[in-house]
């Protein structure tokens, strides 16, 4: 694999200093960074689940008695009382569970592959033999597992969550300026059901101390787990705490309180040990949530130069039928370009599935999918250059609010990816470029965007007289590099070595931990990290600018340790919000402020070569040019980015979470059939940023990468594979067949 690794601005400087490298790389290559699943507690017992072997439908009778006689199982159990286990609703809906389905709680099955029964034994093969000797008899219920199956229940988003910002988008009457449009352009693209896959599964440990429940869990949102738990167990919140400082991957599918952590932490207050479980593969995808199935049909109207005067985004939605998973894919299409009347329309569909949720960019990459490959499809019909076409319908301000853009140097990642690509060698006709080797070249582009969001934060920070600076922020570490950026930071304004910082995150005992997802970690993390640290330097009575020697400063106070705590809350949000903060709750902001509108920017270039006689598509070459505002941490940016436009690479052409009417749940629930992207799918990925910071939106003029990376990529790879063919696959993903 050649990856090309451009760090943020200033370029050419050579090899980067110590301080822009990612700060906990020695710990995770080394081992030394515990994940959950890492930790070994004195006396553990491991517990897994038994899972229903039918679509939908009722447990009648179910015969533990065989795994009850493994040697080594400690506990079985089918069903926790109201008491044992109570109701944590849906995180999306005012809750802290990842759904409102608790199992194990009666005898429905809501979907195939939801737990029926959990084991507990001295080690995890007892415990997996057991589970595997469980046997039931069930009494089947019709389901529905494909959004246009029979069953399968339409609502409109707009009535059946009335909230504000779920409402479908409407600028001015985009039907009539569509029906006068000289060119119109429609089409319908399907994104499949996919799930994420993190290296790490869901994992945790419990154990009691006394009353109080200590909880390592692989969580994005330590907070949830903590007030879910406490709800679901009646504990009081001060005796739970909660701890997730590493994850092994995220990517939003573990934004909140799983439905393994309550049964096992009344099995491990039953044996009296502390009990862990790690999700087998194959059963994160029916526990774990995944990006729903969607369909978008997009309708585009434009003059004949390609000046937009008209979109019309729908999209049906997969959700399940206990959870309403909403539906925000207009929210950016609606966004990309100065188009003078938009019409959104988001439905959700009822399938009898465990609740859908988020994958990175849920909605924008499927959605960026479908839209731009509409607009390639525009500069096709209208004989305009795809970049030209872009350039010419840039927005100066929100189309849909009339607001200004905090930031927004779209152009500026289109004509700079362009440029570094070599775009201007291209030849319009599909199917004329041909490479050495005969394969087929095509080349493909995209824009894409993402909200941008913050979160209120509480930073501690506290100074030693050895010199060491320690930091409590809420965030945590999913691979993203919140700590890096946190660290430098923190090394850059007092003047000290990065290895002289110690940055603590996903951790409830330290400070409150709000779900980091919507790529809102480090732009309202490093806020508040920066405001404690100005409370830091008015404490050490060193308040002028500039480095800053730490343990002459703490020895000059006469304490052995000096601290400062600040809070920072979104624009526009009064501090009314920290009591959802402090109560586990989701308290984001974002994209629309009181005065501007912020997202990330990105444009990708793809070339892809098919190979002439087995059509097999390759991807050789990817140039990714974005706009995150400042660029934080240059290292672990840029690996976000390549992160991110892996995953629209295996979007595109590999990941599908297959179903079928007869069975229900996913059909390939592994790694060998359900293939991501590995080193050979990928090739040589450049990365680029504008590296503009973006101060309205915060001091540090940081903005989101995270997801943004992905927006736009499927997109890119099926423009060029439509440039490579003259087909134009409006479904992903794109396989040998749709190119023979
Ligand atoms: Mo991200 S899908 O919001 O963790």
């Amino acid at each position: 694999m050649t990856v090309t690794n451009t760090p943020a601005a200033p370029a050419g400087t050579g090899t980067p200093p110590p301080d822009t490298r990612r700060v906990d790389a020695y710990e995770k290559v080394t081992g030394k960074a515990r994940y959950s699943a890492d930790r070994v507690p004195e006396g553990v017992a491991y517990a897994t689940f038994a899972t229903a072997r039918i679509g939908k439908g009722r447990v009648v009778r179910i015969d533990t008695s065989a795994a009850t006689a493994v040697p080594g199982v400690l506990l079985v159990e089918t069903t926790f009382g109201p008491d044992e286990l109570r109701d944590v609703g849906f995180v999306m809906a005012g809750g802290h569970a990842v759904q409102s389905l608790q199992p194990l709680r009666d005898d429905h099955v809501a979907y195939r592959g939801q737990p029926i029964a959990l084991v507990v034994a001295d080690d995890l093969v007892a415990a997996t033999e057991a589970a595997r000797l469980i046997t039931a008899e069930y009494r089947p219920e019709p389901f529905a597992v494909r959004i246009d199956a029979e069953g399968a229940d339409t609502l409109l988003q707009e009535r059946a969550i009335p909230l504000p910002f779920l409402a479908d988008i409407k600028v001015g009457d985009a039907d009539a300026a569509f029906e006068a449009s000289p060119v119109r352009i429609a089409g319908t693209y399907e994104h499949p059901a996919q799930h994420a896959v993190p290296m790490e599964p869901h994992a945790g440990v419990v154990r009691w101390d006394g009353g109080r429940l200590i909880v390592d869990d692989s969580t994005q949102n330590a907070n949830a787990v903590r007030f879910g738990l406490a709800a679901q167990l009646g504990l009081d919140p001060a005796d739970v705490e909660v701890s997730s400082p590493y994850i092994g991957g995220g990517f939003g599918n573990k934004n909140a309180l799983y439905g393994y952590l309550g049964p096992i932490a009344v099995a491990s207050r039953r044996l009296g040990r502390p009990v862990k479980m790690a999700l087998p593969r194959s059963q994160t995808f029916h526990n774990g949530s995944f990006r729903p199935n969607s369909v978008h049909t997009v309708r585009l109207g434009a003059d004949e130069n390609g000046r937009l005067l008209a979109a019309i985004h729908e999209v049906d939605q997969q959700t399940s039928r206990h959870d309403l998973f909403p539906c925000q894919a207009t929210e950016v299409t609606s966004r990309l370009y100065a188009v003078p009347a938009f019409r959104g329309r988001q439905r959700l569909v009822r399938t009898d599935v465990q609740t859908p949720g988020f994958m990175r960019a849920p909605w924008e990459s499927p959605a960026a999918f479908a839209f731009e490959s509409a607009m390639d499809e525009l500069a096709c019909a209208t004989g305009r250059d795809p970049v030209e076409l872009r350039l010419a319908n840039d927005a100066a301000v929100d189309p849909v609010t009339g607001l200004p853009f905090s930031g927004r140097h779209l152009a500026e990642c289109l004509r700079r990816g362009a440029a570094r690509f070599g775009w201007g060698e291209r030849d319009p006709e599909p199917g004329s470029m041909i490479a050495e080797d005969g394969s087929i070249l095509g080349w493909g582009v995209a824009a894409g965007c993402y909200p941008g969001s913050i979160v209120p934060v509480v930073a501690h920070v506290s100074a030693a007289e050895d010199g060491t600076v320690t930091v409590a922020a809420g965030g945590h570490e999913m691979g993203q590099g919140i700590r890096s950026a946190i660290a430098l930071l923190v090394a850059r304004d007092l003047g000290v070595p990065v290895s002289k910082v110690i940055v603590q995150v996903g951790d409830t005992r330290l400070v409150p931990q709000h779900l980091t997802a919507g790529s809102w970690g480090t732009a309202s993390a490093l806020p508040a990290v920066r405001a404690a640290v100005d409370e830091l330097r008015e404490a050490l009575g060193v308040t002028a600018p500039g480095d800053v020697d730490i343990p002459a400063a703490v020895r000059a106070t006469g304490r052995p340790v000096v601290t400062a705590e600040a809070t920072t809350l979104a624009p526009g949000q009064t501090p009314q919000v920290l009591k959802q903060l402090d109560g586990g709750f989701l308290a984001y902001a974002g994209p629309v402020y009181p005065e501007f509108v912020t997202f990330s920017w990105v444009a990708h270039f793809v070339e892809v070569r098919i190979e002439p006689t087995t059509r097999r598509v390759r991807v050789p070459r990817v140039v990714s040019v974005t706009d995150c505002g400042r660029v934080a941490s240059p290292v672990t940016a840029a690996s976000q980015v390549r992160g991110a436009v892996v995953m629209g690479i295996g979007a595109a052409l590999r990941e599908e979470s297959d179903v079928d009417d007869r069975f229900g749940g996913f059909l390939n629930p592994t790694l060998e059939e359900y293939p991501v992207p590995v080193n050979a799918d990928v090739h040589r990925l450049e990365v680029e940023f504008i590296d503009e910071p973006d101060l309205l939106f915060n001091p540090l003029g940081v903005k989101g990468v995270g997801e943004v990376g992905m927006v736009g990529v499927a997109a890119a790879i099926a423009n060029a594979v439509h440039h490579a063919t003259g087909r134009r696959i409006r479904r992903l993903p794109i396989r040998l067949e749709n190119v023979l």
